[in-house]
């Protein structure tokens, strides 16, 4: 099997680069295949969100990924990016990201890199998956559309070293061949406790929707299989497995 960005492909624009991605039937069969676009004009975030994008400021980017891995594992590909990611940031920038699950990369509580998985699921030729990625390098939360500028930073605005987008792409890529290989050799646990380490949970607050109601509580960690676990303020225990949710940070 190819390595993760054995090819890159440079777009000076995309409307989104996973869509491009899913909808190029060549793009999607060719595992490690990178798209990256200098500038998106209908960047796609998680839940049907828009992902705002600062042209030449950002590593917006997608990887097309075959996974050989159970079907129940999975979501834990979105684990492997964010610690991939976390890590990539922290060994260029000297950062230290954390983790708000599912995977968003967070900095003194901002976001500064946002994820986005898409996949078909697996008939003959087995599962595709499209992970979409989009960091926040250069700029400050100025530059970005008045809702935003309370909740995202940038690596630049976080007093991070410089990084070229480049060389920042290609330390995300080494590492997620790495967390990817590992995980497929049986390497969950370790990946559940490197997520673990950096998550925020602590004095975090969680609110969802169940079909009985609207349940609020606490965060406690993961599950096994990489779900989020949840105590509830009813005293019940919830495991969510969708990221729709508000989250509090403390
Ligand atoms: C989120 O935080 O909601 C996910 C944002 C994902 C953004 C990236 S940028 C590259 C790729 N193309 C897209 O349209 N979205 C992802």
């Amino acid at each position: 099997m190819k390595s993760i960005g054995h090819r890159i492909i440079r777009l000076e624009e995309a409307g989104s680069t996973n869509t491009v991605a899913l909808e190029t039937e060549a793009y999607l069969e060719e595992h490690g295949l990178v798209l990256v676009a200098e500038r998106q004009t209908a960047g796609r975030g998680r839940l049907g969100r828009r992902w705002a994008s600062l042209p030449g400021k950002q590593l917006e980017f997608s990887v097309v990924l075959h996974p050989v891995l159970p079907p129940e594992e999975v979501p834990l590909l979105s684990l492997v990016v964010a610690v991939a990611v976390a890590e990539a940031i922290e060994e260029k920038t000297g950062l230290q990201p954390a983790l708000k699950w599912p995977n968003d990369v967070m900095i003194e509580g901002r976001k500064a890199c946002g994820i986005l998985l898409e996949g078909r699921p697996g008939g003959a030729r087995g599962a595709r998956v499209v992970v979409g990625i989009g960091i926040n390098c250069g700029g400050a939360p100025e530059d970005f559309p008045e809702e935003l500028r309370d909740i995202l930073t940038t690596l630049s605005h976080a007093g991070g070293r410089g990084v070229a987008r480049e060389s920042l792409l290609e330390a995300v890529l080494t590492r997620l061949q790495a967390r990817y290989r590992a995980l497929g050799e049986g390497g969950r646990p370790a990946l559940l406790q490197d997520w673990t380490r950096r998550a925020l949970l602590e004095g975090c607050s969680v609110r969802f929707n169940t079909p009985d109601g609207e349940v609020e509580g606490a965060p406690l960690g993961l599950t096994a299989e990489g779900y989020l676990l949840v105590q509830g303020r009813d005293g019940d225990r919830y495991v969510q497995i969708s990221g729709e949710m508000v989250w509090t940070l403390p």
